[in-house]
């Protein structure tokens, strides 16, 4: 275990075989008709979506996008910027949005309305994590991983202060590692 660990929450061998299920999850709710896309948010996102989409069975493609809500506090600011956005077009296209985590829910919120504005013919959401004791705005979870509590978890993606997205489970931060000052 990492030096600035607490404690891991979900090991590795966890996430990989919910992922597994989540994969089985897409195979029965899409086909090689669809061809969904998958839009991975960066940067949180990334290997949550290289190990989903290799569990998948249908023809599909992805597209990704980079949003920042957090800078590097720990906690999220509301403020939700879209950093680069989809190469192509998902007017008419099934869509599913891929997250690592959703907590207050303005991220998700942000990036469903706008991604709703642009008429694709269906918009889902599958994120690895939901906090949703911290939730602030409501918002429809169609493929969830796992609930955590309200914890400041980092790994598999997760990070604080850009670092810590490399390990292989989900883990708590210890608290004398991070600070909430601006
Ligand atoms: C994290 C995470 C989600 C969002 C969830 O992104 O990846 O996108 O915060 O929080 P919310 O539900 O409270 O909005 P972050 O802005 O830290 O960027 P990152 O993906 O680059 O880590």
């Amino acid at each position: 275990m990492h030096d600035d660990v607490q404690k891991i929450l979900i090991d590795e061998a966890a996430i990989q075989r919910r992922i597994a299920e989540l994969g089985a999850e897409l195979n029965a709710a899409y086909d090689d008709e669809d061809v969904p896309i998958f839009v991975c948010v960066l940067k949180g996102a990334f290997l949550f979506l290289a190990d989903l989409v290799r569990h998948l069975r249908f023809r599909h493609e992805i597209d990704f996008m980079v949003v920042s809500s957090y800078g590097d506090a720990t906690r999220s600011s509301g403020i939700v910027r879209i950093l680069l956005d989809l190469e192509r077009s998902i007017e008419g296209r099934h869509v599913v949005v891929v997250e690592d985590i959703v907590d207050t829910g303005y991220t998700i919120d942000y990036i469903l309305r706008n991604l709703a504005s642009r008429h694709p013919a269906s918009l889902r959401i599958a994120t690895l994590l939901n906090k949703p004791s911290r939730r602030k705005v409501e918002v429809p979870l169609d493929f969830v991983g796992f609930e955590v509590p309200d914890e400041f978890v980092i790994g598999y993606g997760l990070d604080y202060a850009q670092q810590y997205r490399n390990l292989p489970y989900i883990g708590v931060l210890k608290p004398s590692c991070y600070s909430d000052e601006p």
